[in-house]
């Protein structure tokens, strides 16, 4: 028996596929798919270059031979996006050099990137209304760069396009149950005011799980990575106070309020999912899991 369980371990370690993850090291999203990606027996390994040095880029996706790369390093900027405006250069080097540079190196060495984009290129328009059901295809042109941030995002998922081995999946709003604050609803909730407008989002703790499969069935191109559906900002907020803190109160304000406080625009929208349901029905209704989410004080079911 001992043998026998010898034997096992010995062959799942020989053939556990490795994953080179970049922003694993500090990164919110990056850490959380480290550890979703050991959970499910891969190797994951935290890249350490800079996206931008290209040599350092080249020489660890050569020395660690990754069948996977996954893309989590990213400038959002801090606080928040408004940052971008005035760090264009910084912005530019990592959210495009960067990724960019990634990407060749990694389409050279003939490996497969899954590379984290943003949802956050389109905003409601005449043929996307707010409550529609019209949600924001993948070959949709972008219409929203309001902000820097969107504006070096709207670049990149068009020039990724060329890379055969790339997937691009535009994220929105992710929402994760550990209360980080770059989690959407801990966002929302320090904020003064909010504007309530429904959006698309990603609750991470449905959809990190899925790139692996995603990884293996070799999808590529633009992949909206959302749950169906939208939610106003305010019915999560109403979910917060129900289940996390009955204390809690909040504001709204108009959205023309809301830009004139802020540098940069920021953009509102519903992304088409049935792309990413044809390969995985069973993500749940945003509306359905954010309920979940947030039954549960924080814990995911
Ligand atoms: N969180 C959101 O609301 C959201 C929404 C949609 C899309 N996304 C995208 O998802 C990705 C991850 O987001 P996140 O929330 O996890 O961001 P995060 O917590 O700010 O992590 C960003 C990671 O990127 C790394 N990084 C930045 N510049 C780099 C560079 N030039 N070379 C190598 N690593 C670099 C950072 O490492 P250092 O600490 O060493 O700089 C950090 O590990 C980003 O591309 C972001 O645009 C996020």
């Amino acid at each position: 028996m001992k043998k026998l369980l010898m034997i096992a371990l010995y062959t799942s370690s020989i053939c556990a596929k490795t994953w080179l993850v970049f922003g694993g090291s500090t990164g919110w999203i990056g850490q959380m798919a480290i550890t979703m990606l050991r959970k499910q027996g891969y190797d994951a390994i935290s890249a350490q270059s800079r996206l931008q040095n290209r040599e350092s880029v080249l020489h660890e996706i050569q020395t660690v031979k990754p069948n996977f790369i996954l893309n989590a390093a990213g400038v959002t900027g801090r606080p928040n996006v408004d940052w971008c405006e005035d760090h264009r250069q910084e912005t530019l080097r990592t959210n495009i050099i960067g990724a960019l540079t990634l990407c060749d190196c990694a389409f050279l060495c003939d490996v497969p990137v899954i590379n984290l984009g943003t949802g956050c290129i389109y905003s409601y328009d005449e043929q996307h209304q707010m409550l529609s059901d019209a949600g924001f295809k993948e070959e949709d042109e972008p219409n929203f760069a309001g902000s820097f941030y969107s504006y070096t995002k709207i670049m990149l998922d068009k020039m990724l396009q060329e890379y055969p081995n790339v997937l691009n999946l535009r994220l929105r709003m992710p929402i994760s149950d550990d209360l980080n604050k770059r989690n959407f609803i801990t966002k929302i909730t320090r904020y003064q005011k909010v504007v309530n407008i429904p959006n698309s989002m990603s609750v991470l703790h449905d959809l990190l799980p899925l790139i692996p499969q995603m990884a293996e069935r070799g999808l590529r191109g633009n992949l909206n990575f959302v749950n169906p559906g939208v939610i106003f900002h305010n019915e999560i907020l109403a979910l917060y106070k129900e289940y996390i803190d009955p204390t809690f109160v909040w504001q709204n304000f108009s959205i023309e309020e809301h830009d004139s406080i802020l540098k940069a625009k920021r953009s509102n929208n519903e992304l088409d999912a049935s792309k990413l349901l044809g390969q995985f029905p069973q993500i749940p209704h945003i509306k359905k899991r954010s309920y979940l989410f947030l039954n549960g004080c924080g814990k995911m079911c």
